[in-house]
């Protein structure tokens, strides 16, 4: 089952070890006068549903996850990584995003290596960093490339999928076999970190494969898989569409409605035969062998887990050209009928249209996480957006030991990383306000330069900063996320930005700044101000008659500079009289 609240408690066995035995008449003594005490470490990491938002929950708090993905070989190597740790930490991350490859942990059939598993624990540790840990077992971007060599070699036991122009290096989805070997390693690593992590919890999360899919064709077409598509299609499924007809993604929606709305019948009488429909076979098929690795890992350890997505490519015009069977949007009904097992899908995203992306994932109530996506100016931009606009549970680009930019201290995403970790507890409470409270992002660039948005009753607008004294073009990007304070009041964070108020009602009200000033959350929580802003700091317009007509003041918070800042501003209204 998904569990989105639950709690662990571990009892600590090593407890009475090392007491020496002459004290032990004195301890029995002592326990028959008073009750034991309850031991009982941190629960394990795990997701929580408050209000709008999944969260994650890590030593009994909210937590957001400041990330960065390694490249995929980095983390086999303790020498490798030996440089990176501390420049992650100092670069505002708390969260790395490491591999775990199935060929280095099992070398040979049930004799594992956890040693990289365990310098990753202490390289995360000593610098305070947690880790969530990546999976690469049967497939990673849709190749098999990280199976072991014992298993790659073993075709006959192991098979490979087949596709109308041969067989590429892809385990079969269809195999017992190497479903079974898959989670057998999983649940061995799992184990593993259980033993070593519990109650410490370094390990906060876990993604299981990478990017699945099948590469070249719609569907795997060896002999198993074609006798698996001539089977009735599971009564689960069926349920499943039955009982979600009207909310189904549409082009799933538009097979079942083309083969007539059966409820019974092998794969092709309900879905019909095109690449589409074979698609959604094997995505079942995958969600399903997925599923029973994942449950054998949390089994051994009940760890919040994902499934990352390869993102379908504007030019890709079949299943195929993209993993075929994968998570994409729209077979992700088919994943959550089939993976009960996976807490959250999770898209990696390479493409401009990141909101666009994260809206078709981020389902209200359920968890939403971007695990790969860009570095830079682009991945501030986005880390704000998964976070302040789709309540997610953090943000992480890909390759980051080589992304961030020297000097770290003027890289975009750690400058944004050092807000974020300051403003964290406020963006964890105000994320499980519904949508139009409690918390807002924004990005912008000139094909989209401004936006109009309600927050806490109102009306706001952002755009590309061209304020009062401002150099008259445009920036390329500008970025921010505005939280609410109290009444009328906020707290904003802001590069290349300016944000202006207004009533959210019809009244006639004009809203002014009642205080704007720029500062820090010291570790405490506590805020220190820094300048009061106001005069040239605040003035975004002189042309009154135009700013009157709107009810505008003129003035506005200006983030003039791609140094991000927090500002808290206070509103107040007052008439127009006219
Ligand atoms: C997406 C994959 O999930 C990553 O492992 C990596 O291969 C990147 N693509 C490369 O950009």
């Amino acid at each position: 089952m998904k569990h989105i609240t639950h709690t662990h408690t571990h009892t600590h066995r090593h407890l009475l070890a090392p007491i020496a035995l002459p004290a032990l008449p004195a301890l029995i003594a002592l326990l028959a006068l008073a009750p034991l005490p309850a031991f009982s470490a941190p629960a394990a990491p795990h997701l929580q549903k408050t209000g709008a938002a999944t969260q994650l929950i890590v030593d009994g708090s909210p937590y957001l996850i400041l990330g960065g993905e390694l490249h995929n070989s980095s983390s086999t190597s303790r020498d490798y990584m030996a440089p990176h740790w501390k420049r992650l930490a100092d670069a505002n991350l708390n969260t790395v995003l490491a591999a775990v490859p199935w060929d280095v942990i099992e070398p040979a059939e049930g004799t594992y290596d956890f040693t990289m598993v365990d310098d990753l624990l202490a390289g995360a540790r000593a610098v305070n960093l947690r880790l969530v840990l990546l999976w690469f077992g049967s497939w990673k971007n849709g190749l098999s490339h990280y199976a072991p060599a014992w298993v790659k070699a073993d075709t006959a036991r192991f098979p490979r999928a087949l596709t109308t122009t041969g067989t590429p290096e892809i385990l079969s989805v269809f195999s017992d076999a190497n479903r079974d070997a898959d989670a057998r390693a999983f649940a061995a690593l799992m184990r593993h970190v259980r033993e070593k992590d519990s109650g410490q919890n370094t390990v906060i999360m876990v993604q299981v494969e990478n990017e699945v899919g099948l590469h070249g064709d719609s569907r795997d077409r060896s002999a198993i898989a074609t006798a698996a598509l001539a089977n009735p299609v599971p009564a689960g499924l069926i349920t499943y569409l039955q009982k979600n007809r009207d909310t189904l993604a549409t082009p799933l929606r538009n097979l079942w409605r083309d083969a007539g709305f059966k409820t019974a019948g092998s794969w092709t009488d309900i879905l019909g035969a095109s690449p589409a429909a074979e698609e959604a076979f094997m995505a079942w098929h995958y969600a399903r062998y997925i599923d029973a690795v994942t449950a054998a890992g949390k089994k051994e350890y009940d760890l919040p887990m994902f499934v990352n997505a390869w993102i379908v490519q504007p030019s890709d015009e079949w299943p195929g050209e993209y993993p075929a069977g994968g998570p994409q949007a729209h077979v992700l009904d088919l994943w959550r009928a089939a993976a009960p097992h996976v807490d959250l899908f999770t898209p990696d995203v390479y493409l401009p249209a990141f909101a666009k992306i994260c809206a078709e994932y981020a389902r209200p109530g359920d968890g939403f996480f971007v695990p790969e996506s860009f570095a830079g100016e682009a991945g501030a931009a986005n880390a704000l957006t998964a976070i302040g606009r789709f309540r997610g549970l953090g943000y992480s680009p890909f390759g980051i030991e080589t992304r961030l930019t020297d000097p770290i201290a003027k890289d975009p995403l750690a400058r944004v990383y050092a807000l974020l970790r300051q403003l964290a507890p406020r963006i964890l409470e105000q994320q499980t306000k519904p949508a139009g409270e409690g918390i807002m992002a924004i990005s912008l660039d000139p094909q989209n330069p401004d936006e109009r948005f309600t927050l806490g009753g109102y009306d706001m607008r952002a755009a590309l900063f061209t304020g009062w004294g401002s150099r008259g073009t445009p920036p390329e990007r500008a970025y921010g996320l505005i939280i609410a304070a109290g009444p009328g009041e906020f707290y904003a964070i802001g590069a290349n930005l300016q944000i202006t108020f207004a009533t959210k009602d019809a009244s006639t009200d004009t809203i002014g700044l009642a205080a704007v000033e720029e500062g820090v959350f010291d570790a405490s929580g506590k805020w220190t101000r820094g300048r009061a802003l106001n005069g040239d700091e605040i003035m975004l317009s002189y042309d009154f008659p135009v700013q009157l007509s709107q009810r505008q003041t003129g003035t506005g918070l200006r983030f003039n500079s791609t140094a991000p800042s927090i500002m808290r501003v206070k509103l107040y209204r007052y008439p127009q009289a006219k």
